[in-house]
């Protein structure tokens, strides 16, 4: 029998569904939330509510699209966390109420453990090779920055993460003090692909192991803007490229040299990253090109899923479903949650 799987993700500023049929994508829709951009940041009250005016009509799309019937499917997934716990609580309440309504279990997905799982999504016809197990993925995101050792589809371990921000967070905050929008990681991405990435210095973190830290970064970097607006007060519209490339490769530098010491001392050479940053155009190039130099199998998600998906959901969901791990309907979400 076909194992039908409804994604549900709402855990921060993107509203998703997706139907995942036997581990194939079937579908992928995704509702970003635009009003965050004037705020410079996610403001969580909005964010539930422009989830709550999304949800269904997100679901009806991925449900159509994936060229199904509701009654078909085996089972609803839903991130139940880490996120904005006002965020979790529209989409686990709907998963809830849609399954109760069609008599199916619930799964309930560690949001970390989907944006890893991300990297095996494909449609049934993609050729698209698979990272074997165990294989090392730095997963970047938003809110989280952790390089972790993947054993098979549901169990990982931890082995360095930040102690301050995430990189993500690192991105949007240099971002916002050059007076770019909300998500600014996306944006320096853009405006560094034209710059030098040489051109100004950023000293790296010393940090013992294989853990991160990015706050102090953000200082110097904002203490750098600082000094050189007094000496020239369009120095960022005149110089904007470079400050991004510089800055961009800064973070990946920093990302790049804790994998490498990773790669190192677990001798795993199957390399992968996963989550928003793994969009960043920068971080894919370094990572092939160190991969080429250590002999790394190295594996990338595709675009559409690096950021937020419920792609990704829905196929935790199918391996948690394969082996019956299901959700009662009196679990609430947890905006702070460990592993799966
Ligand atoms: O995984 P994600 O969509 O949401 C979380 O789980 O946090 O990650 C969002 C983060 C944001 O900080 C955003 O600025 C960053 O990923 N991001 C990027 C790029 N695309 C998204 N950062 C740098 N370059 C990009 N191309
Ligand atoms: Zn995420």
């Amino acid at each position: 029998m076909d194992i039908i799987i409804l994604g549900i993700e709402s855990s921060c500023d993107d509203t998703s569904a997706a139907i995942i049929k036997n581990g194939y994508v079937l579908s992928n829709k995704i509702a970003n939330q635009d009003i965050h951009k004037e705020y410079g940041g996610v403001v969580p009250e909005l964010a539930s509510r422009a989830h709550q005016q999304n949800i269904i009509p997100v679901v009806d799309s991925a449900i159509k699209q994936a060229g199904i019937d509701k009654s078909q499917i085996s089972a609803v997934a839903f991130t139940r966390g880490p996120g904005l716990m006002g965020a979790l609580l529209v989409g686990t309440s709907f998963a809830k109420g849609f399954a109760l309504a069609q008599k199916i279990p619930i799964i309930d997905v560690n949001h970390l453990h989907a944006h890893i799982l991300s990297l095996f999504l494909h449609e049934e016809n993609e050729s698209k090779k698979n990272p074997p197990f165990p294989f090392l993925c730095l997963l970047v995101s938003g809110g989280h920055t952790q390089i972790m050792i993947i054993e098979n589809y549901l169990d990982s371990k931890t082995i360095g993460k930040t102690i301050d921000d995430a990189a993500g967070e690192a991105f949007d905050k240099c971002a916002k003090v050059m007076g770019l929008p909300y998500p600014g990681g996306p944006l320096i991405d853009q405006y560094a692909i034209k710059g030098n990435k040489n051109r100004f210095l950023f000293s790296k973190p010393q940090i013992p192991g294989l853990d991160y830290s990015f706050s102090g970064l953000k200082t110097s970097f904002l203490y750098f803007l600082r000094d050189m607006i007094k000496k020239d007060e369009d120095f960022i519209r005149n110089n904007k490229s470079d400050i991004c490339a510089s800055i961009q490769y800064s973070i990946n530098s920093i990302l790049l040299d804790n994998l490498i010491r990773a790669s190192d001392q677990t001798g795993i050479h199957t390399i992968a990253i996963a989550g928003g940053v793994s969009a960043n155009s920068g971080l894919r190039n370094q990572l092939m090109k160190e991969g080429e130099k250590r002999a790394w199998n190295v594996f990338i998600p595709g675009l559409n899923y690096s950021t937020d998906n419920a792609a990704m959901i829905a196929l935790a969901g199918y391996y948690k479903f394969l082996n019956k791990e299901y959700a009662k309907q009196s679990d609430v979400p947890f905006a702070r949650i460990k592993t799966r």
